[in-house]
């Protein structure tokens, strides 16, 4: 109850331009990261780590996936909108585009994550598509389907 008074109170605040106690952008992250509801870590069942951060219905980070000598981190942003029958719920959308110049460079790869956030059972719910680098002749084999399962580290 708390909570949605604060949130109430931030927009009335938000939708005057004129807000004298707090800046606009202070007033936007508290806002946007209450709104959001799938910042911080979360872990599929690959071994792979997700580190989402929220913005403006937007969401950024890192990818991390495990590697003999430890782990590469890939950046990665998208978008989510709220969802669901208590408006809990995300869905939300990414691409971690397979480039990382301080590990293994131009992997010539991306892959799109598209699930659901499924407050009830803390995870997110993925498919994903991973899309590779062929020659025309060879586009049919551009891309991977999967599925993945994101639960809360
Ligand atoms: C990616 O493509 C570039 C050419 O655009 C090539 O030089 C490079 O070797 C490729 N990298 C991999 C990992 O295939």
């Amino acid at each position: 109850m708390l909570q949605c008074l604060f949130i109430f109170f931030f927009t009335i605040i938000d939708a005057s331009s004129n807000s004298v106690w707090f800046s606009t952008d202070v007033i936007h992250g508290r806002n946007l990261n209450e709104a959001c509801g799938i910042d911080g870590t979360w872990k599929n069942d690959l071994g792979s780590y997700i580190d989402i951060n929220c913005g403006d219905g937007t969401v950024f980070g890192s990818y991390r996936i495990p590697v003999s000598s430890g782990e590469d981190t890939y950046e990665f942003s998208g978008k989510y909108i709220v969802t669901g029958e208590d408006g809990k719920d995300r869905i939300v959308a990414f691409l971690v585009p397979w480039n990382n110049p301080k590990a293994t460079g131009n992997s010539n790869s991306s892959t799109s994550y598209t699930g659901i956030y499924y407050n009830s059972e803390r995870v997110i719910y993925a498919h994903w598509i991973l899309t590779g680098y062929k020659k025309w002749a060879s586009r049919w084999a551009t891309n991977l389907i999967g599925h993945a399962i994101f639960s809360r580290v």
